[in-house]
């Protein structure tokens, strides 16, 4: 079973879109067999998540994916529950209705695929709560660390190989990006995961978007930057074979081209 970790998609702003169809091609005919690739995406699917063509543009496309055969897994980015820097609580059930039909779902949430547990986080719905819903930062919540703490504490999640994956940048402590509980999230995953997957950042330089292998005690850390490669930022569309020991056989797809 191999990885395919694309984020920051943008759909709906400028050539986006049409970017993330070409990704889709390219990885339906290089891409064999389906059932050996998980697709990881990492959030800011839609550009403004107000806008409902931009969330039905993206919802028709990941359905694309899964109809070829592919397992997709989705958070949600900032992006995602309003233009970025404000949020709407709607779009909280929207998206989640739209990517897991329940509007019930709580984070983590956990899918076990091969024997490998996928645990995926919402960094940006505790900052609705926020007077000014302000979300450029990201946050975890209590209650959400605390359910991932059982989570990984799980008899027999314990034993398996463990992705973490969440849209806000964990390691950037620039003011504006960080994640604010950070630290509380490292107490939990510190040298107890085998993959680290996020997005989030992809405007500025590209050593900010480098692999960081082995922080926290985690063997694969990456940042997939923008998928579609919104304003010319940069982005990659990593695969990634678990079974293999050594990161340096993980490579860019390059998927648009
Ligand atoms: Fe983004």
């Amino acid at each position: 079973m191999k990885i395919i970790h694309l984020s920051d998609l943008h759909i709906g702003h400028k050539e986006c879109g049409e970017r993330f169809r070409t990704i889709i091609r390219n990885i339906s005919s290089r891409m064999k067999p389906v059932e050996d690739y998980v697709v990881i995406i990492t959030g800011d699917i839609v550009d403004n998540a107000n806008k409902p063509e931009q969330r039905e543009e993206a919802a028709l496309s990941i359905e694309e994916l899964v109809d070829l055969g592919y397992r997709v897994l989705v958070i949600p980015g900032n992006h995602d529950y309003g233009t970025g820097t404000i949020g709407n609580l709607r779009n909280v059930r929207l998206f989640k209705e739209r990517f897991y039909r329940d509007s019930d779902i709580t984070f983590p949430k956990v899918d076990i695929i091969h024997g490998t547990a996928f645990i995926g986080l919402d960094s940006t719905a505790e900052e609705l709560n926020w007077h000014d819903r302000i979300l450029a930062q990201g946050e975890l919540g209590r209650e959400q660390l605390g359910r991932l703490e059982e989570t990984i504490n799980d008899s027999a999640i314990t034993k398996m190989m463990k992705v973490v994956y969440l849209h806000h940048h964990p390691f950037d402590f620039k003011i504006g990006r960080q994640l604010k509980d950070s630290r509380d999230l490292r107490k939990i995953i510190e040298n107890r995961i085998e993959l680290l997957l996020f997005g989030h950042y992809h405007r500025s330089r590209l050593d900010a978007i480098k692999v960081i292998h082995g922080k926290w005690g985690i063997p694969r850390c990456y940042n997939a930057g923008t998928a579609t490669h919104k304003n010319g930022n940069y982005g990659f569309h990593r695969v990634i074979d678990l079974s293999r020991f050594d990161p340096a056989m993980d490579y860019d797809g390059e998927f648009l081209k």
